[in-house]
């Protein structure tokens, strides 16, 4: 089994695990990413059993649409029920790193305003210790000297991401070579950097549940 149908494999596991809790008024979130685009492509064909969706990004809004699905503004949604994303790691405690597509600001609002966070990935995601995948961060583009400055003191190894603007306006660094074991403090403590946005780590608002895909079907992890 290739990753392309895994990941695949656990957008339509997502699908089955809602369909049957989607309400005719109930909004979801929907993440960014190729595992989220799989979802989207699944969800498709139960359009009419919700009202919409709000997305994490301008590239998963623009996808929705392209389906059929509405688009909302969190403003005016409301508390969602479901969030479905996906993640670059994910560790035991379903703390994960997230941002490889430079979403992860509107990614951690919409996980934050939404009931249940259903994470879906394929096994390549899976660590003992978060920080093998470079952590993203999102920076207002004056502070990211100072801010790259602030994270070398870490040992960490911050890499300018070339040619990347946020759909907010900003840019990531990307912090090598850390091994994140307290994610929940590790998650506070950058986001106190001035000049900061918010970082990838999403510890203090975890996943609820993770399906994780493997060549031998779709694992739920509690
Ligand atoms: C985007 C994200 C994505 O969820 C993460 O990068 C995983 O992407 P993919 O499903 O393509 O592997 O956080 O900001």
């Amino acid at each position: 089994m290739t990753q392309d149908e895994m990941k695949k494999a656990v957008g339509q596991a997502a699908v089955d695990m809602i369909r049957s809790r989607l309400e005719k008024d109930m909004i979801i979130g929907v993440g960014t990413g190729s595992t989220a685009n799989c979802f989207i492509d699944a969800l498709a064909s139960c359009r009419d059993l919700f009202a919409g969706a709000v997305a994490s990004s301008e590239a998963t809004a623009e996808r929705l649409r392209q389906v059929g699905i509405e688009v909302f503004d969190l403003n005016s949604a409301g508390s969602l029920a479901f969030y479905i994303d996906g993640a670059d790691e994910f560790d035991g405690a379903l703390n994960l790193i997230k941002g490889g597509g430079a979403a992860l600001t509107r990614e951690k609002i919409v996980a934050a305003a939404s009931k249940e966070f259903i994470c879906i990935v394929d096994q390549s995601k899976r660590v003992d210790v978060l920080g093998r995948f470079p952590l993203p961060i999102e920076v207002i583009p004056m502070a990211r000297s100072y801010v790259a400055r602030q994270l070398a003191a870490l040992d960490g190894q911050p890499v300018y991401r070339e040619g990347c603007i946020t759909d907010n306006g900003n840019i990531i660094l990307d912090v090598h070579h850390l091994e994140i074991l307290d994610p929940k403090a590790f998650e506070r403590f950058i986001n106190n950097i001035v000049g900061v946005v918010t970082n990838g780590l999403f510890a203090n608002r975890p996943a609820d549940v993770v399906l994780m895909s493997t060549p031998a079907g779709v694992e739920e992890i509690r």
